[in-house]
This record gives structure tokens, C-alpha cells and sequence, in this order.
């Protein structure tokens, strides 16, 4: 009986996933309607007919994925559609690198007595703010500092509040010469060298003082709208590769930057990493709050929803930054399975409503190699 249902649910859902149009007819038109949903119109010559082919790779694509891995998770074709994977890489993700690993006293280290919750969420408690979007800039590694200290600062006793990540796409040009690793703005960069910056700047804006702009090419009918801020100050061209080929100086940290406008008694005096032990790593989110994290985010691009689970995703290649913020268990029809939630910076409409779920306890996708945080100075009375 149990296996019967098994095999009807299963053909259930498999026929109504793979239900992409690979027709040139039935694919055009989803792609007209796509374009509309997601505000998209291409200016230069011949790119319209350039997407569409993309996005017509894309829907064989996703109904490969969909068919292969049978609604354990979904993929669908999202706002990221019109998008190769390949550019995807470069535009969106960072260039792949390893973990660094820290002296040990960096490391929070802890043996877990207490069973764990079956699961837990920092979002209801109100200590994540909403969900951004990155647009086309490598600045998840910005996204992912910042919504660990707002969560800090929420922890301790402060209002939730948006703090600026372009300050930190702006200003900071932190480098680890022998780890080999910098930040560098637009084109990648790491917490752990971001936390750095902070502590070494004295603060961070609000978002409202110094808002986002970096992934923003939108208004190309006022280009002189456009935001496109200069390389920070320290900018390592041999460890980041060469900087934009144009910025505009009255964008730069050192036009915008304003010491005044950091918010009041939000300091850093320090930062802390975890370890790898995905029980430990639960426990710590518990204790401490929302988390900064790493991952290899590859096959997110067309990601929908269901708990992300690729049978190939090297962890030892990170290329994406994100925010740790809760877990749970879900059952299904292969049984119980317990996964991590996170929070990304791709906007309210991409995934669970700009969040996605992620296997715990297997070291998916190297989930649990970069897990750190922001240690805030005791707020002043
Ligand atoms: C992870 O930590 C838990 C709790 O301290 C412990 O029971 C478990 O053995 C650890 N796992 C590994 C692989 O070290
Ligand atoms: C953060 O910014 C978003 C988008 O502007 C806004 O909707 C939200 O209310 C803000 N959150 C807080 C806590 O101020
Ligand atoms: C540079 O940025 C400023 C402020 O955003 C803007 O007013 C100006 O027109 C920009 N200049 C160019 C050449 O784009
Ligand atoms: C940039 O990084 C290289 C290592 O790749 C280092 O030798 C050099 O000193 C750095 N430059 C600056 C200005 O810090």
C-alpha cells in the first residue's frame, strides 16, 4: 500500500514538472510573458534573440533537473532564466576559492549537551530584516557581514535595523596577504576580512544613510544615474584582478563616506568563527544568532524551492556568501530529512521568498567550512 501511493505520487509529481515547453512556439511565448514579470528589456542589437536562446537551453535544462531529482527539490525558471550559467558565475557568484582556516583561538568551540530543538527559526523572532537583492555585482560577501551585525545589533537589545552593505562594497579593501584572499568590492571579497574593515573604519551607516547601489544598471535611459563606484581604498589589483574600467569619483567611499552618520554605539571588537560540526554550528546559531556563511551556489541559479540537495556540488569551492538562519526537518516520502534555512541576497521573488533550504549535517556544498561572526563592543548607556 505504502509503496503504491509512493509510485502514484511520484508519477503525479513528475508530470507536473516537467512541463516546460521546448517548442519554439510554446518556449516563445513563455518568454514574452517572463520578460513582463520580470521587467526585462534588452537594449542592445541582437540580444533579445541571444537571451532567448539562453532561455530556451534553460528550460531544457530545468526540465532535466526536474526530472532527475523527482521533487525532492524543484528548479524553475526564475529571474535568473535569461542568464547562462557561465555568466552566471562571473556576474553573480564570486570566483571560486578555498576555506581559509584560522588560528585555533579564532574558533568558537563547543560540546552540545542539551538535545537540539527539531527546529528553529531567527525570522519570526525578529532579527533578520528583509530580504535584499545584489543585483549584477559579486557583493554577496558584503550582503552576507552585514546581516550577520544587523542581527547582532538586534540581539542586543537595538532596533532591527538595515545597515549599509555599500559602505563595505565602497570602502573596504581589506587583503590577507598569506591567506592570499581580499575584498574587493563588486568582485568578491570575505567576511572575515569585512569584519576587519569595520573594526578598523569605527562603525557602519544605516542603508538609509548610505544605500545600496553597486549591482544597480537599471536606468539606462539616465545613464549619468548609473552608480558606478570606485575601487575602495586599498584595492589589491594582483590579488583581485584589475578594477573597473570606469568609476565615478563622486561615487567613491571617499565622496560618500561620512563618520557622523555611523550609527550610534554599533562597534566591533572582534570576530569569531565556528566549527565545522554541523550540531555545534546549530547550536551556536541558537546562542549567538544569525550567521555568516559560505557555499558553492552553482546549481542555485535555478533554484525554486524543496531542500537543495545536488548529488555533485564541490565543497571546497566556495563562490557564494550568505546568512545562516535557522533549521528544521521535513518529512517526506524518503523519509525525515533535516536542513538548514538560509537567507540569500537575490531579491524577495527568487526561491522561498528570497530564502532557500539546504541539507544539514553532510557538509553539503561546504555549508558549514565558513561560518562566522561579528563580536559587537557592549553598547554604550
Ligand atoms: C559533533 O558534535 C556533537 C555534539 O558535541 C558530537 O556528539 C558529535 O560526535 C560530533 N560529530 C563529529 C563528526 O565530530
Ligand atoms: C528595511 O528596508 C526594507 C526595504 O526598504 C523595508 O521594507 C524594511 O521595513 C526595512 N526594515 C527595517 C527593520 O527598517
Ligand atoms: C557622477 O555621479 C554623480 C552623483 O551621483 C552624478 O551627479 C554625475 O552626473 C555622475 N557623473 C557622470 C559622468 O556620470
Ligand atoms: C597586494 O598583494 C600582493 C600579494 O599578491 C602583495 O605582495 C602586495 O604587497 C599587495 N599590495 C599592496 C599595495 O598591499
Amino acid at each position: 500500500m505504502v509503496s503504491l501511493c509512493g509510485i502514484l505520487v511520484l508519477v503525479l509529481v513528475n508530470s507536473v514538472l516537467s512541463s516546460y515547453p521546448e517548442d519554439e512556439e510554446g518556449a516563445n511565448n513563455l518568454f514574452q510573458s517572463w520578460k513582463q514579470e520580470h521587467g526585462k528589456e534588452y537594449k542592445l542589437l541582437g540580444e533579445d534573440f541571444g537571451r532567448f536562446q539562453i532561455f530556451k537551453d534553460n528550460l531544457k535544462l530545468i526540465n532535466k533537473l526536474n526530472g532527475m531529482y523527482k521533487g525532492k527539490m524543484t528548479f524553475a525558471a526564475n529571474k535568473f532564466a535569461d542568464m547562462d550559467p557561465k555568466e552566471f558565475q562571473s556576474k553573480i557568484l564570486m570566483p571560486k576559492r578555498r576555506a581559509p582556516t584560522f588560528e585555533s583561538s579564532r574558533y568558537i568551540k563547543s560540546t552540545v549537551n542539551d538535545p537540539l530543538p527539531d527546529s528553529f527559526d531567527w525570522v519570526p523572532k525578529n532579527m533578520v530584516t528583509s530580504v535584499k537583492d545584489q543585483g549584477a555585482a559579486g557583493s554577496c560577501w558584503a550582503f552576507s557581514t552585514v546581516e550577520n551585525i544587523e542581527g547582532q545589533w538586534a540581539m542586543a537589545g537595538k532596533p532591527l535595523t538595515n545597515l549599509s552593505v555599500e559602505q563595505v562594497v565602497d570602502c573596504d579593501g581589506m587583503e590577507d596577504i598569506p591567506g592570499k584572499n581580499a575584498d574587493c568590492g563588486v568582485f568578491g571579497g570575505w567576511p572575515y576580512l569585512a569584519y576587519q574593515y569595520i573594526m578598523k573604519a569605527g562603525g557602519l551607516s544605516t542603508w538609509s544613510d548610505y544605500p545600496y547601489c553597486s549591482g544597480d544598471t537599471a536606468d539606462k535611459h539616465h545613464p549619468e544615474d548609473n552608480c558606478m563606484p570606485c575601487p575602495a581604498p586599498g584595492f589589491n589589483a594582483s590579488l583581485c584582478g584589475p578594477p573597473v574600467p570606469y568609476c565615478n569619483m563622486s561615487q567613491s567611499c571617499v565622496a560618500k563616506l561620512n563618520k557622523d552618520k555611523f550609527v550610534n554605539g554599533l562597534q566591533l571588537s572582534s570576530w569569531k568563527a565556528i566549527d565545522q560540526n554541523e550540531t555545534v554550528v546549530a547550536e551556536q546559531l541558537m546562542k549567538i544568532g544569525p550567521l555568516s556563511i559560505a557555499i558553492n551556489a552553482e546549481l542555485l541559479q535555478l533554484y525554486h524551492k524543496g531542500v537543495f540537495e545536488p548529488h555533485h556540488c564541490d565543497p571546497k569551492n566556495l563562490d557564494h556568501a550568505v546568512l545562516l538562519v535557522g533549521f528544521g526537518k521535513e518529512k517526506t516520502l524518503f523519509g525525515e530529512k533535516s536542513f538548514w534555512k538560509v537567507k540569500n541576497s537575490w531579491g524577495p521573488k527568487w526561491g522561498l521568498n528570497g530564502y532557500f533550504q539546504i541539507k544539514r549535517d553532510v557538509g553539503m556544498c561546504g555549508i558549514n567550512t565558513q561560518v562566522t561572526t561579528a563580536v559587537l563592543s557592549p553598547p554604550n548607556k
